[in-house]
């Protein structure tokens, strides 16, 4: 796809390259157990589903969605659950899969959300993170690539519901 508004900002060489990486790295980690990959809609379905074949082991899958009220309300911190798990997390170990990490918020909330229901364990695998747009504490225990604060279409990442099945991470610039 050509698109004169599009910069490419992570190919996606780099992307498949670093999810197998980041598959053998969680695979180790966890060598046995059960262990559940939640998947945060929409955008990280295409992040998801690579890096579960990247796994190295068997891993199971879940999805939940998450509305935050307007991104400019974002710091006021109104998310809420819109799908929640079919399964329960009890003692299990729990890797959530986000496309990007921006503000914080969502996965500041979602942290707090799934932290009570008791799971073994949890962590954060992340393809993106702008960490100097940070305005609540998340730590990104597998992160794919630090980039900065432009504004990010495909691989999963839309505006307005476009680009999101783009290959490459790439800059929307505004018309
Ligand atoms: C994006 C992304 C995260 C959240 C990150 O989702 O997938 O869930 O924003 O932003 P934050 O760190 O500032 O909270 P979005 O609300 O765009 O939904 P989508 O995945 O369905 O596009």
């Amino acid at each position: 796809m050509t698109d004169p508004k599009l910069t490419v900002v992570v190919s996606s060489e780099k992307i498949q390259t670093r999810i197998r990486e980041l598959g053998a790295q969680i695979s180790a980690d966890y060598p046995t157990g059960d262990l559940y990959f939640i998947c945060i809609l929409k955008g990280a379905c295409f992040f998801l589903t690579d890096l579960a074949r990247a796994m190295k082991r068997d891993v199971s899958l879940d999805f939940m969605g998450i509305s935050t009220y307007g991104k400019e309300k974002s710091s006021s911190g109104e998310v809420r659950v819109t799908k929640d798990l079919d399964i329960s997390i009890e003692g299990s170990n729990v890797i959530i899969v986000e496309d990007i990490v921006d503000s914080g918020v969502t996965l500041n909330y979602l942290m707090h959300v799934l932290d009570q229901r008791k799971p073994r364990s949890i962590r954060i695998a992340a393809l993106l993170d702008k960490p100097e747009r940070r305005l609540r504490p998340v730590h990104v225990h597998y992160a794919g690539f630090q980039i900065e604060d432009r504004f990010v279409v495909g691989y999963g990442l839309d505006h307005a519901e476009k680009y999101r099945n783009l290959d490459d991470v790439c800059a929307l610039d505004p018309e």
